[in-house]
């Protein structure tokens, strides 16, 4: 998949833009709040139809105006003919409707316009998920299952519905035992359905992220990561991490046995305090959690390697890498790690959008296909 350009109408702060993309590394450079990060947005709804930053579409349609288009030439690798893919966002009285299409026809299902981009996202805040909150990190993970399975996002929408109907129920202090464990019977009959999807959905990726894993941090922090002549390289390691034990066939079980365990405990907390939205990823460097003990250097060439271990793993699953969107990383990382990066991407990635405050800090492979855009209060004007 090769995505030739992208254009604009009444998008976030753009009014009309056409970008044109190099078969391997396009670089948008620009102020704080020029519209870089927007563009790798509109890259990642045609992906999957929806934001990275925020849930309601309303935002992404220009202030002062009620519609927004996104559309795309998109070249199959395959097929070796290009199409014409088109996302509108229509504000309406109470929510914004999306309507995609691909070559002039509707495509109403998502399952069938998905897959038509293809496009992996490495954002700043990525950096920071080792540190910060289990909730992160679940939702880091979610984002890389989504691109693999797009039956993931819905499953977590019910699932998380489902927490708060059963946590609605613990709270209430009107009903009969009879009425309220039959309104919890149901409800954890639910939950265990569909967080043993979520759950084993998650246990897959990171056990399929294993390897590649530590294979990419061994190449990150074993060129870069120790200091001259100190130390021998760290294994790094990642595991899923869940309260409740099951054999991989029957979390279903484990997880309804689980609830109903923990009724009389969750009624006194009057919270849900078991399943998949109280599971985590846990990050190790040899013995030790890296959360704690990684520096902030090695926690971010973790992450990284995270990413790089998901792109390598996709491409070899459709045999083609897909197309990588990195956001502000080189402010975030020192010159070496960026030249580091930049040589890893340079072997592994296929086509790469990346944004920047300035130029200055991107060194491409000399031969690479690039072009250079510089992006200003919602126009871009290309300059190599
Ligand atoms: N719906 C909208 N209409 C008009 N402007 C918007 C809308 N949504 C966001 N913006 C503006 O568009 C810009 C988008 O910035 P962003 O893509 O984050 O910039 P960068 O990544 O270059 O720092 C911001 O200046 C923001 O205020
Ligand atoms: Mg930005």
């Amino acid at each position: 998949m090769q995505l030739e350009r992208i254009g604009l109408r009444d998008y976030r702060n753009f009014e009309a833009a056409d970008i044109e993309f190099a078969e391997r590394f396009t670089v948008l450079h620009g102020h704080n709040g020029a519209g870089k990060t927007a563009v790798l947005e509109a890259i990642y709804l045609l992906n999957t139809l929806r934001s990275f930053r925020s849930s309601d579409m309303g935002p992404l349609v220009r202030s002062g105006t009620s519609a927004a288009l996104v559309e795309a030439t998109v070249q199959d690798a395959v097929a070796g003919i290009p199409s014409k893919l088109e996302v509108r966002l229509q504000k309406g009285e109470r929510s914004t409707r999306r309507t995609a299409s691909a070559d002039g026809k509707v495509v109403r299902s998502g399952a069938k316009f998905y897959g038509r981009v293809r496009a992996i996202l490495f954002t700043p805040e990525d950096l920071a998920v080792l540190r910060g909150s289990p909730s992160g990190r679940r939702q880091f993970l979610d984002r890389m299952v989504f691109a693999r399975d797009r039956g993931h996002i819905a499953d977590i929408q019910a699932y998380e519905k489902l927490v708060r109907s059963r946590n609605q129920v613990l709270k209430r202090e009107d009903l009969s035992s009879t009425a309220r464990n039959d309104l919890l019977d149901t409800y954890e009959t639910g939950l265990s359905e569909v967080g043993a999807r979520v759950w084993t959905r998650r246990v897959e990726m990171v056990e399929s992220l294993a390897d590649p894993f530590a294979t990419a941090f061994a190449g990150i922090h074993g060129s870069i990561g120790s200091s001259p002549g100190g130390g021998t390289a760290m294994q790094a390691s990642a595991h899923y991490v869940s309260k409740i034990e099951s054999a991989a066939d029957a979390r279903e079980a484990a997880l309804k046995d689980a609830l109903a365990q923990r009724r009389s405990e969750d009624l006194r907390r009057r919270v849900t305090t078991v399943g998949p939205h109280r599971d985590d990823l846990d990050v190790r460097l040899d013995d030790n959690a890296a959360a704690d003990f990684a520096s902030q250097g090695q926690a971010r060439a973790l992450v990284l390697a995270f990413k790089l271990a998901e792109l390598r793993a996709a491409r070899e699953q459709s045999g083609q890498p897909p197309l990588l969107l990195l956001d502000d990383v080189s402010s975030e990382l020192d010159p070496t790690r960026t030249a580091m990066l930049f040589e890893t991407l340079a072997s592994d990635a296929g086509q790469c959008v990346m944004t920047t405050t300035d130029a200055a800090f991107i060194h491409l492979p000399v031969d690479s296909a690039a072009a250079t855009w510089r992006i200003d209060k919602g126009t871009a004007a290309r300059e190599a």
